[in-house]
């Protein structure tokens, strides 16, 4: 199948109360992981790279290893700019063949925020690709993202989707990124009471570390896309690392083979925990 878009997959999840996960890649094996479990599950699935990942290679490389695991897959596949951090990235996924993008302004003052995500909302929507906006804030590192974070405000939340063009949206309930070094505090009230108060759909950013209940309780509450990164490169790595300590081995192959087995059954069982299973 050729690459979809998120419209399509997250509306039938927001209908469906499940969420479909977005899954950060770093490489082919990592890709090639994701989209197996996505097949195996008969889930859709959104595939996403930060800034920093596109500049480790591009937004060309990445979405034609993606574009070609899609064409081959029977489900349906997003390729999406995870925190797209300037106009210039997000114009560079779109030119690439992302089907999805996200314009990350919360740092900025509300009204910055909206202009900010409004501009890449009114190019993207020219190309018919929908994008998610950030209100509120994540906490945590990742990458090169780092923030104290912030809980969304549901006034601001209303006033930002009716003026910013967005079609999704990451809302901050007391999530971060990378792993928790203190208990996050989820704020998932807020969680219900934005669904009450927004029909775009909603994003959980920040999953790894979070216990399956939580992920579950948000998604229950009107959460319907749910981002993992950080846990897929611990458990990529630390499978690579099993096989590099015996030192004979010489094959990236062998290794890669690892990491891929290891990012498969991670992501499956983060698919079971979204609900997206069964949903393609
Ligand atoms: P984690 O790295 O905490 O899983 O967060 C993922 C994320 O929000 C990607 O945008
Ligand atoms: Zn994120």
């Amino acid at each position: 199948m050729a690459l979809t878009t998120t419209v399509g997959m997250l509306r039938r999840a927001q209908e469906g109360r499940y969420a479909v996960g977005a899954f950060n890649v770093e490489n082919m094996e990592m890709a090639q992981a994701i989209i197996a479990a996505a097949e195996e599950l008969r889930a859709p699935v959104i595939l996403q790279t930060t800034p920093s990942t596109v500049k480790y290679a591009s937004t060309a490389l990445y979405l034609a290893n993606v574009a070609a695991l899609a064409r081959e897959a029977s489900v349906p596949v997003a390729m999406h700019l995870d925190h797209g951090s300037s106009y210039e990235l997000c114009v560079s996924a779109l030119r690439a063949g992302y089907t999805s993008v996200m314009i990350d302004g919360s740092k900025l003052p509300l009204e910055e925020n909206i202009a900010f995500t409004r501009r890449v909302a009114e190019m993207c929507a020219a190309v018919g690709v929908p994008v998610e906006g950030e209100i509120g804030r994540v906490g945590g590192k990742e990458d090169d993202l780092e923030d104290e974070g912030g809980y969304t405000i549901p006034e601001e939340a209303v006033r930002f989707e009716k003026e910013s063009g967005l079609f999704s949206m990451a809302v901050g309930v007391g999530t971060a990124h990378g792993f928790y070094k203190v208990a996050p505090v989820l704020n998932k009230e807020l969680i219900t009471t934005l669904r009450g108060m927004l029909t775009a759909p909603m994003v959980l950013h920040g999953a790894s570390g979070l216990s399956d209940d939580d992920v579950r309780d948000c998604i229950a509450r009107g959460i319907c896309k749910v981002n993992f990164a950080t846990e897929l490169r611990a458990a990529y790595t630390k499978a690579v690392r099993e096989v590099l300590a015996d030192e004979a081995v010489i094959d990236p192959k062998a290794y890669g083979k690892a990491g891929r087995e290891a990012v498969k059954e991670l992501v499956k069982s983060r698919m079971l925990v979204c609900g997206c299973d069964g949903k393609a």
